[in-house]
């Protein structure tokens, strides 16, 4: 039986209640407990009981739903896909074997990981009338414009044909999202430079393969150089999920209603693309640009204290880490690597970003409020790195992130407490009043 079931017809586990005062009645309300981290109050009844509900703009105190896949801890700067921690799973295993992971909540057995990913590969073609929906955007088009339009039209080719209330098709969908998006990305990319589209190659790795279509050309062979694969590998694993984060809420909520899963990951796709979300790694890059110099950076620093500027410190802050992101660790290590393999250890922008990370960490004003690097603060430059540009960024992180999305879309899917999402509001708009004609208007 699934945890969401036993929830649902357990007692609470702990027995406790919390009891809500409210006009002179008493409302209580059960208290479920987590596996790991904050236990949840259930107020499903508390409307039908009191006629209130509950107001928790950007939903800093909200469980919008249960789920078993990503466990996060921000105080203690804790990541774990299915119980394994971020770190182990990035030093040790791949994307591929991750976004199984993710699916199925389990890590697979050598045939079920051959299997798999044979599967994966055998999706990573797209069917060839996509290429002309490429051709109707400008060439300078933003490639996340490009992005939430061709992941989203992938629901054209595969709508008919999908009764998403059937797990095979499901397990399809999902196998089809996570092959494609590589490709996808890979052509947004080589439009806007003006060359032609290069073909997955089915004897490649999932990220070699992905480098091999951002940078081969049909003019000569082009060998993926193997450490910048396996750092690729690395940002995709750190980047696959991040339990309920504003994306994957958006992914969740527009499948409430049923809604095709291909439609629902374009809907991702451009939650993922705001400054605040994913965008943060672009934003990054373009602060570290603007600084300029490491002796800029305290003048820099007095414009972020100042409110009245308006500018933040990009890759830094997190709704839910108080501590350092752990990602943030793995990917300051995996960019001091990449720039010794690539001969750009002198990388101005890293010199620029650790005394960036140091002056920052000892300030009373970031210190006070917790603000530490996420996982935007250091993957822009290893990306700058490789060669990607900037505009690149946010997307390489939404490939990354739809096997996080599409394994919550799954989970909801199979929820048997899985409804439309429809919260209501607080109004404090106009009282009733009567028409007024034009002619009797001021
Ligand atoms: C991602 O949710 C996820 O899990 C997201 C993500 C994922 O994997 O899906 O982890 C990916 O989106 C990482 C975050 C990338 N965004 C950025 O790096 C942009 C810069 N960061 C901020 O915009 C901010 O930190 C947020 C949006 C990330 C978090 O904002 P919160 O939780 O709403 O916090 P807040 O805005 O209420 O900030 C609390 C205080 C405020 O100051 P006071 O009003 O208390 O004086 O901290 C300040 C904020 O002004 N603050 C910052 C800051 N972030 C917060 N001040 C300067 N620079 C910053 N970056």
């Amino acid at each position: 039986m699934s945890n969401v079931e036993s929830i649902a017809k357990k007692t609470p586990a702990s027995n406790r209640i919390a009891t809500l005062s409210i006009d002179g009645k008493n409302v209580s309300f059960p208290v479920y407990d987590a596996t790991e981290g904050q236990s949840v109050i259930d107020i499903t009844k508390l409307y039908g009981e009191t006629g209130l509900f509950t107001y928790d703009p950007g939903f800093l105190s909200t469980a919008s739903c249960e789920s078993k896949i990503t466990f996060i801890d921000g105080d203690a700067g804790i990541l774990r896909y299915r119980g394994y921690d971020i770190d182990a799973l990035a030093e040790k295993s791949d994307y591929l074997e991750v976004a199984y992971l993710l699916l199925n909540g389990e890590l697979p057995n050598a045939a079920e990981n051959k299997n798999f990913k044979r599967t994966i590969t055998l999706h990573t073609m797209i069917h060839e009338q996509l290429h002309f929906l490429f051709r109707g955007f400008p060439r300078a088009s933003h490639p996340m414009a490009v992005m939430a339009g061709a992941a989203a039209s992938l629901s054209a080719f595969y709508h008919d044909s999908l009764d998403i209330n059937i797990p095979e098709q499901r397990e399809l969908a999902a196998y089809r999202l996570i092959a494609k998006m590589p490709t996808l990305a890979a052509m947004a990319y080589k439009y806007s430079i003006g060359q032609p589209f290069i073909y997955p190659q089915n004897d490649l790795g999932f990220s070699e393969n992905f480098l091999h279509m951002m940078f081969s050309t049909p003019c000569e062979k082009y060998a993926v150089n193997p450490v910048l694969a396996r750092a690729m590998d690395k940002i995709l694993i750190l980047h696959a999920d991040h339990e309920q984060n504003a994306s994957t809420s958006t992914v969740r909520m527009a499948g409430s209603s049923g809604a095709n899963p291909f439609a629902c990951i374009g809907a991702g796709i451009a939650s993922l693309w705001g400054p605040a979300h994913g965008g943060a790694n672009e934003a990054v890059i373009n602060m570290l640009r603007e600084i300029g110099d490491v002796s800029q950076i305290p003048e820099f620093i007095k414009k972020v204290k100042d409110k009245q500027s308006g500018v933040k410190l990009m890759g830094f802050g997190h709704r839910v880490y108080k501590n350092y992101d752990p990602r943030a660790t793995v990917l300051r290590k995996t960019c001091q690597e990449v720039l010794a393999e690539l001969g750009k250890i002198d990388e101005p922008l890293l010199k620029i970003a650790i005394e960036l990370e140091k002056i920052a960490l000892s300030d009373e004003y970031f210190v006070e409020r917790k603000l530490y690097p996420n996982v935007d603060f250091y993957s822009g430059i290893i990306y700058r790195a490789m060669g990607i540009p900037s505009k690149m960024f946010t997307v390489l992180f939404a490939v990354a992130r739809t096997s996080g999305w599409i394994a919550q879309w799954k989970e909801m899917m199979e929820d048997p407490k899985n409804k439309i999402g429809r919260p209501r509001q607080l109004f404090t708009g106009s009282a009733p009043r009567q028409f007024v004609t034009l002619d009797k208007r001021k």
